[in-house]
């Protein structure tokens, strides 16, 4: 008898396919995330099961679901998933480290220039049919080559983001908890500061660092008040790294320029006033949606349950821990 998982929400057909040839897949193509109940309801007697960052494997989940061996989360972030009790439950999580970092680096790029030129906004403003000629006055955005920016968190993604500025001959300062190496520094042209030092220097901030208790509200109102007020603010991390509250604020009292966001802290709702602010760019949590790249990540979720399934380590195992319980 092959065991049975869960494929949580919707994912691509060869995913789906290729998780079949090992296992008994319940599936869920509505794609409509699974409110608490009835997600512990669709884990009864299951294995393991590929799941969403929508998805919440807490302790309530746990304890209800005996049979769980490994949790196979379709991202490189995890927040959405109490790791602590997964281990004291001897269930594996795993996720998708790596191949999101080019796409995501891309995409923080798309938002940062979009910002800075007010791409959004003149596009608008023409289908609108409001353009009427050539001004020099119109649409006066911020440069962004020879500028400086600002990159808190120097991980895989951070670092793609580096590289990327080079191009725009940017000056770029980084700030993490730990310094990265002379040769890191040096290859991708960034100085170490620490975080006072790179909020008051740069024109722009993007946030890379992953969401934790000590990154919740990293930018809130004190970081607020130290940027410039021609700066501008990306975020393609997790929501709840920015306070929104404190965000709109400085946004309305043009303590920074603009911001540029992928991801909010009550995902799926987004602020009321961030929609009628003009000064910034919103998108719907998709900085690694290209079809390569979401298709990889879900194959390497799916190698992750097929492996912890069979006995063997995962190859992206989370909590190494569980291993020797
Ligand atoms: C992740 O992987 O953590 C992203 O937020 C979705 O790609």
């Amino acid at each position: 008898m092959k065991p049975e998982v869960l494929i949580t929400r919707k994912v691509f057909d060869e995913v789906i396919a290729f998780v079949r040839n090992h296992f008994v897949v319940d599936d869920n193509q509505s794609d409509i995330p699974f409110p608490p109940d009835a997600l512990v309801q669709r884990l009864q007697n299951k294995a393991g099961a590929i799941i969403l960052l929508t998805d919440r494997i807490d302790e309530a989940v746990l304890s209800r679901c005996p049979n769980l061996k490994i949790v196979s989360n379709i991202a490189v972030g995890y927040n959405n998933i109490d790791v602590p009790a997964c281990t004291r439950h001897k269930v594996m999580v795993t996720n998708t480290p790596g191949v999101l970092d080019d796409t995501t680096a891309d995409f923080t790029w798309a938002l940062l220039l979009a910002t800075a030129r007010r791409l959004i906004e003149a596009d608008q403003h023409l289908r609108s049919s409001q353009w009427n000629g050539w001004k020099l006055m119109e649409f006066l955005g911020s440069d962004v080559h020879h500028k400086t920016l600002g990159i808190c968190g120097l991980g895989r993604i951070g670092q793609g983001v580096a590289s990327r500025a080079k191009g725009f001959d940017m000056r770029i300062l980084y700030t993490d908890l730990v310094r990265a190496t002379r040769s890191v520094e040096k290859e991708l042209g960034v100085s170490f500061v620490d975080k006072k030092t790179l909020l008051a220097e740069s024109d722009f901030v993007t946030l890379h660092v992953p969401l934790g208790p000590q990154t919740t509200h990293y930018i809130s109102a004190a970081e607020l008040a130290l940027m410039k007020s021609t700066a501008i603010l990306i975020n393609a991390s997790r929501g709840p790294v920015v306070d929104e509250k404190a965000l709109i604020q400085a946004l309305k009292e043009g303590k920074i320029t603009g911001a540029g966001l992928d991801v909010y802290e009550r995902e799926p709702e987004v602020e009321p006033a961030l929609l009628s602010m003009k000064n910034v760019v919103l998108a719907p949590h998709i900085a690694s949606a290209s079809h390569e790249t979401r298709l990889r990540m879900a194959m390497m979720a799916a190698e992750n349950l097929i492996t912890g399934l069979a006995g063997k380590r995962p190859p992206n195992l989370v909590n190494e821990e569980v291993l020797s319980l």
